[in-house]
């Protein structure tokens, strides 16, 4: 479900004409609908009521704070990476029992603050992290809980930079490995132990995935009760997949109707981290047309929006749609074939390659749609590009929820040495 339609041929956002924010805003524009936001929250959290989950939503995917805001006011939790990711969870008054920490390179600085603040657990990635988790707690005098990411080594058919759940992959502990460390785990008493965590990539459309990885580690959490260690969490991660073009991906409810029958049988508290599927389609990415450029080979519609806005395509090949945010007189006109491509420095600053789009001229506004999650929390000021304004829409009023930066911005932490000024 999402809230950007068209009425009247033009495309709305919940109850809010886009091409009116366009206007009003300017572009680059980001444009996300807050019931959207809200609702696949929601549909993650029934259908993972059998087991009274925790939903965590996962910052990464869209950082922004009224998001963030949003969600925790309705009961969901949160999954950080970094200290820059538990500074805003915190800003948005996220209690810390609802705060799971991932990451394969936390810092001691990092780590000391998290456990500080008493979060629900950290995600452990390697034996020499628990090692600096045991320490830095120790001096702390405290014994916070940790939850051992697991690499099941399944293929998550996805895309390869967002598949994380094979061994060649720099995630998580192996089977045997995470086994050592458990029945060892007397040695390091300045932690608890007590969770298991598996996240196996990102936009996976089919259940089998999930299935054959939660097969895995429930086998694994039987093992260990059998040898006397009970659990008392298990983190399965985020990686849903949305549907960008074509695809058919599983719904929250098939999604849980697969695997809920291994959760219940583990008897542990279960965490999700939802990332894409809570924003991905709650957010488009608003274009203006600068030019439109023929040459003899190729068409490419120029935008101002580029790959410091949106670098999914440039970066994995990822599709997004691209709709006209008028369709007057235009949909029915015949398709015509196009490269949308951005005003950056660089071949691979593209939006839509060789893509079927209606007749445009400069001026039309456009809609990548899908743009929600990894759209502004990967942007960049390549380029000396300033990064985009961000609103949300709940119903008929509108949001600025982050403001346009300016070129001020740009530089506000650079300095000029005093030589190079002549003083
Ligand atoms: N948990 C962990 C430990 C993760 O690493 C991730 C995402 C998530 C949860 C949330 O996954 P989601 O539900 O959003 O699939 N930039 C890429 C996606 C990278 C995902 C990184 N990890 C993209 O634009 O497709």
């Amino acid at each position: 479900m999402h809230e950007f339609k068209y009425k009247n041929n033009h495309l709305y956002c919940e109850a809010v004409k886009v091409e009116d924010l366009a206007r009003r805003f300017g572009t680059p524009l980001y444009v996300y609908s807050y019931r959207t936001i809200i609702d696949h929250f929601f549909k993650l959290q029934s259908a993972f009521r059998p087991v009274d989950a925790l939903v965590c939503y996962s910052v990464k995917a869209n950082s922004n704070l009224a998001i963030l805001k949003g969600l925790v006011d309705k009961g969901a939790g949160l999954d950080i990476v970094s200290g820059g990711e538990l500074f805003r969870a915190l800003k948005v008054e996220c209690p810390p029992e609802k705060i799971v920490y991932a990451s394969v390179g936390k810092t001691e600085k990092e780590i000391e603050e998290a456990v500080r603040k008493g979060i629900l657990f950290f995600n452990v990635e390697s034996l020499p992290e628990l090692e600096s988790i045991n320490r830095v707690s120790r001096m702390l005098g405290k014994v916070p809980r940790i939850a051992i990411r697991i690499n099941p080594d399944v293929e998550a058919g996805t895309h390869k930079f967002i598949t994380t759940g094979k061994l060649t992959n720099k995630f998580g502990i192996d089977l045997k490995s995470a086994y050592k460390i458990i029945l060892l785990r007397d040695k390091f008493s300045y932690v608890n132990i007590c969770g298991l965590h598996i996240h196996i990539g990102s936009q996976i459309t089919s259940p089998g995935p999930f299935v054959a990885a939660i097969k895995k580690i429930s086998a694994f959490i039987l093992e260990l009760k059998r040898k006397g260690v009970s659990l008392e969490y298990l983190n399965i991660g985020g990686g849903l997949g949305i549907v960008y073009n074509q695809e058919t991906p599983q719904t929250a409810q098939r999604y849980a109707r697969r695997i809920l029958p291994y959760l219940k049988k583990t008897g542990l508290k279960i965490i999700l981290e939802p990332g894409r599927f809570i924003v991905g389609n709650a957010g488009i990415l608003v274009t203006r047309v600068l030019y439109v450029k023929e040459s003899s080979k190729k068409k490419f519609i120029i935008v101002n929006s580029g790959m410091n806005d949106l670098i999914r395509p440039a970066l994995y090949g990822a599709y997004h749609k691209i709709l006209p945010l008028r369709l007057q007189g235009r949909k029915f006109a015949a398709l015509q074939k196009a490269d949308v491509v951005g005003p950056i420095c660089e071949s691979g600053d593209f939006l839509a390659k060789e893509r079927k789009l209606p007749k445009v001229k400069e001026g039309d506004f456009l809609a990548v749609m899908s743009a929600g999650a990894y759209g502004f929390s990967m942007s960049s000021n390549y380029n000396s590009r300033c990064r985009a304004e961000e609103v949300m829409v709940v119903g008929d009023r509108v949001f600025v929820i982050r403001k346009r930066e300016t070129f001020d911005d740009l530089i506000r932490n650079e300095k000029i040495p005093q030589f190079l000024l002549g003083l």
